[in-house]
């Protein structure tokens, strides 16, 4: 590559590059804080060991003032229950602000009485799609004795809350299932000058024996921090808000994404193969990251989930700056003697007496938590995806197979890896672009000497139905003549120094400053620099890929920006830091959505990523290695993003850094198809890795692979609508939907895709067989043979090389298409083949979602939602459409009528068919031609023709 580089220009990347290189490949462990190394965390994780090293006889100072209760009844707004808290030490006084919502939530929202300076409480307009809707209590007690407020939401679910000390219970059939406070690490830090402080003191003996007094450790981060070579100049002083949240009788919780950690989350303070640092949440750009590991990484989603056998719960704890969650778990739970009251065994309970016990510690802002009642996990994802946003609808080339390396190096080379996917017959949708097309890394330029006609490239692209996706990253390079960047100085746009000033720092273009994107004027701005007019070389087929918006500073500190930064309404840096990476990413979004007069749906990817990431498009798990633990890792990390609400994502295929095996390739690529974003990508330094390019049998096998993901796009798309609508993770994990199998719980290294696909990736080097968990009670059927298994619990099977242990589940039916085209838009028209897995009792359902791939039409009623049942030997459809008899629903089944099943395979027919016939909706019947294996009992019915748009047919099977 050196050899190469020989113009100025080629010689500056170089540097830029070698700059990078040299101060990530530097990066360690230690260059990221730990909890001791971050002041806030330190303080709060001491008040804990304080509250607990008093055993029983710590009191909570906090208290809620019976006095000031208030209870504002408003039919159409809900109601708000209002009271002051008092830090009886401090006689600071907190407003508590608890509202019921609907859909079964609860918000509480702390902030101080008369603060300083007003906190960070903006967050909620950025995070949240919209004002909650909130209702009413049935009904609302007043203990005069003790105090407590009883809020009552139904006939099951009631909301306590003590007074003193301050404690919310959160109770199912009178039970607590969550609980705020429980533990009293309750700690908010008020806004305080240096001199009115007074420092903490602590007794010590020293070493003549004398005690003395003198200032607690923790003292010293309070006003001025150090970490390497930074100082924060912290001129807000301590801020910081802690509360410990309890999970009674729950041994698992899920979510916090993003971390390369286990799906099932370990403890942090003790405990088996626990980590010693809490969960961190704080965006940045972690070099060669660890695996197994609570460091936090691009993406910050302060949202977890809890499940047991019987009920799941979820919080979520809706602040952007930097946060700490540690997890324990109290396997006795002795201390409240809620075992006594649960008696888990009789209520079908888990027979878990383990309560999770979480400390949630964030560095500013105000407590704004929301509190699911679930019951069930798909439940509290609709919950919470109910208040942050449904997950956004993807183009259909979205879900395709994308192909990026960094870089292409020019039009040719784009061109040429575009036709030798056709040599090759792999199809594919999408080729990217990384930042060397630029000129010299200013974004919305092209380096002309490579790229000097994008437009007729993309053109190509576009003939064969292909997409062009290039990154633009938030930083803009300080540059004369360049007119983003002489445009955002001028207008302001760009993220301030404390003294004044646009901040500067090191990125991609060397010296670079930061689009602020909190400043509303910037936003628009940005959304036009977007447009065709402005975005020159671009059209259509060209989205987008918002990298390093964490935002990552190559010469700041851990990677990122100086938290006494400041940006709109002079909110300073730290108190927003994660909400960063979901303005940049929802600001682009809404630029592509704008760009044409009939919107098309945008697809922006983006690596850093914040609570309400799902409304604006995927992430990916970011820079992984080529190894076998990364692979491995991957699937963790992409159920945890589900799990926290994020159900479109996938890892870099197969591995960023380094060269992979064929073997590591081609299993990577059996697993990818698998995740909901499907995207091969490597690092510079590494050899040319396109699929087609692997030796046989391995590029054979990677091709029936992608394949296989083209075969179930209709599955697919039908699973991201399901998800627009609900929340429910698209790969997701096996207790999702087998809530009650204990044996599930931690089960990481198997998932489901949907309610109906189960697959157990083979993620070891050189293994030929793996272990598969059957769960529930009905068959399952490979899906390459077809063969049916009534197994229950493990059972090792064979998965050499070229094969994907994937199995549809008994009881579903699964929509394909088997005509294999170059680009999911090749295939459009294309007929459906139905897989009919059928369950114990011989019966079957499923859907089918189609709209037009591209835009809203699909909102104003323009989709076909069909569900097949098969009951009793007969296959019939329904519309699930909300409005069947509109006309953009009946126009729409209309125009697609041709869209028609080819193929019918019934698995697990007990015998052959004497007849089959195809009933139309005015009786007529006519036969239609079978086979029958009855060595696997799998039916094939030949082209039943019927429609997939316009039901009233049936298939009946005598
Ligand atoms: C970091 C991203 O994670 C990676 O995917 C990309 O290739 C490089 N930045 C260069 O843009």
């Amino acid at each position: 590559m050196i050899a190469k580089l020989s113009t100025p220009r080629a010689t500056l990347s170089l540097i830029v590059l070698l700059v990078w290189a040299v101060m990530v490949s530097a990066m360690k462990k230690e260059d990221f804080k730990t909890c001791s190394q971050s002041g806030f965390c330190q303080r709060n994780r001491a008040y804990a060991d304080e509250v607990l090293s008093h055993g029983n006889d710590f009191y909570s100072p906090y208290t809620l003032l019976q006095d000031t209760i208030q209870f504002n009844q408003d039919n159409t707004k809900g109601s708000h229950i209002k009271a002051d808290i008092e830090n009886t030490d401090t006689k600071v006084i907190f407003t508590l602000d608890v509202t019921l919502l609907q859909d079964n939530t609860a918000r509480v929202q702390v902030n101080e009485k008369s603060p300083l300076r007003p906190r960070y409480a903006d967050h909620a307009r950025y995070t949240l799609q919209q004002d909650p809707t909130a209702v009413n209590p049935l009904k609302l007690d007043k203990n005069t004795k003790t105090g407590a407020v009883t809020l009552t939401l139904d006939d099951s679910r009631k909301l306590v809350i003590t007074s003193q000390p301050f404690k919310m219970d959160f109770m199912v059939n009178d039970v607590p299932i969550i609980s705020l406070n429980d533990r009293g690490f309750f700690n908010f830090e008020h806004l305080r000058t240096k001199d009115t402080h007074t420092p903490k003191m602590i007794k010590q003996t020293n070493s003549e024996g004398v005690m003395e007094e003198k200032e607690a450790e923790s003292e010293g981060s309070m006003w001025e921090e150090t970490f390497k070579t930074w100082t924060d100049p912290k001129p807000n002083g301590p801020e910081s808000i802690g509360l410990d949240i309890s999970f009674h009788g729950f041994s698992h919780v899920y979510g916090i994404p993003e971390h390369a950690s286990s799906l099932s989350l370990k403890e942090t303070r003790g405990g088996d193969n626990a980590y010693t640092d809490p969960y961190r949440l704080y965006n940045t750009d972690v070099f060669e990251y660890a695996l197994d590991s609570p460091t936090s990484l691009y993406g910050a989603v302060p949202f977890m989930i809890a499940h047991r056998k019987d009920i799941s719960a979820g919080v979520f704890w809706m602040n952007p700056s930097e946060t700490w969650v540690d997890i324990t778990k109290d396997r006795s739970d002795q201390k409240n003697g809620i075992h006594k009251i649960l008696d888990f065994g009789k209520k079908g309970g888990d027979g878990d007496r383990t309560t999770t016990q979480t400390h949630w510690i964030s560095e500013a802002g105000v407590l704004d938590l929301f509190v699911f009642f679930g019951p069930t996990v798909k439940d509290v994802l609709r919950q919470y995806t109910g208040l942050t946003g449904a997950p956004a609808m993807p183009q259909m080339f979205a879900i395709g197979y994308h192909q990026c390396r960094w870089n292409y190096i020019n039009e040719k080379d784009v061109l040429d890896v575009d036709s030798k996917f056709d040599d090759n017959d792999f199809p594919y949708d999408v080729i990217w672009l990384d930042i060397e097309y630029t000129d010299e890394k200013k974004y919305f330029t092209w380096d002309q000497a490579k790229f000097p006609n994008p437009i007729d490239m993309e053109m190509k692209l576009d003939h064969k139905g292909r997409q062009l996706v290039v990154i633009i990253d938030p930083h803009i390079k300080r540059a004369h003549n360049y007119r983003t960047c002489d445009e955002a100085i001028k207008e302001k746009h760009f993220v301030q120094q404390p003294s004044g000033g646009d901040y500067e720092a090191w990125c991609w273009p060397g010296q670079s400053s930061w689009i602020d994107f909190f400043n509303p004027n910037a936003r628009e701005w940005w959304k036009k620099q977007l447009s065709f007019e402005k975005f020159d070389g671009t059209r259509e087929n060209v989205h987008l890929w918002n990298d390093m918006n964490e935002p990552a500073i190559f010469n700041g500190p851990e990677i990122t920006m100086q938290k006494e930064m400041i940006h709109h309404d002079n909110w300073e840096h730290r108190v927003l830091h994660n909400l960063y990476s979901l303005l940049s990413h929802g600001t682009s979004s809404d630029g592509m959505r704008e760009r044409t007069s009939i919107q098309k749906r945008p697809f922006v990817l983006a690596r850093g990523f914040y609570s309400g990431v799902q409304r604006y498009g995927p992430v990916w798990t970011g820079d992984n290695m080529a190894n076998w633990e990364s692979l491995t890792y991957s699937n963790p990390m992409v159920l945890t993003n589900g799990m926290g609400g994020v159900p479109f994502s996938g890892s870099d295929i197969p591995g960023f850094f380094n060269n992979p095996s064929s073997e590591l390739l081609v299993r990577w690529y059996q697993n990818g198809i698998f995740h909901p974003f499907f995207r091969g990508h490597a690092h510079i330094d590494t050899k040319r890795r396109e699929p087609y390019l692997v030796d046989e049998p391995y590029r054979t096998i990677t091709r029936a692979a992608i394949r296989q993901r083209y075969a179930l796009l209709p599955y697919w798309y039908t699973l991201f609508y399901n998800t627009y609508q609900d929340g429910t993770p698209i790969s997701r994990p096996m207790f999702v939907e087998f809530p009650q199998d204990e044996n599930l719980f931690a089960t990481e290294d198997q998932f489901m895709v949907g309610e109906a696909i189960m697959v157990k990736p083979v993620t070891a080097e050189g293994a030929t067989t793996t272990d598969v968990y059957f769960a529930g009670d009905q068959p399952w059927y490979d899906m390459e043979t077809h063969e049916r298994t009534l197994h229950t619990g493990f059972k090792t099977v064979d998965a050499p090389l070229e094969k994907i242990p994937v199995y549809y589940r008994g009881g579903f039916i699964i929509p394909r298409r088997e005509r294999i085209r170059r680009s999911s838009s090749a295939m459009k028209l294309d007929p459906f083949t139905l897989v009919i897995a059928l369950d114990r009792k011989s019966n079957a359902q499923g859907t089918l979602y189609i709209d037009d791939g591209e835009t809203y039409d699909f909102q104003q009623g323009s989709y076909a939602h069909t569900a097949f049942n098969y009951n009793r030997g007969t296959l019939s459809c329904a519309s699930l459409h909300h409005d069947l008899n509109s006309s953009s629903a009946t126009t729409f089944a209309e125009a697609m009528k041709q869209l028609r099943i080819e193929r019918i395979h019934i698995l697990g027919i007990k015998k052959t068919p004497s007849r089959i016939q195809l009933v139309s909706d005015n009786n007529e019947a006519h036969s239609l031609a079978f086979d029958y294996d009855d060595t696997k009992a799998s039916l094939t019915i030949r082209d039943p023709a019927a429609s997939v748009t316009q039901c009233g047919w049936s298939i009946v099977v005598e």
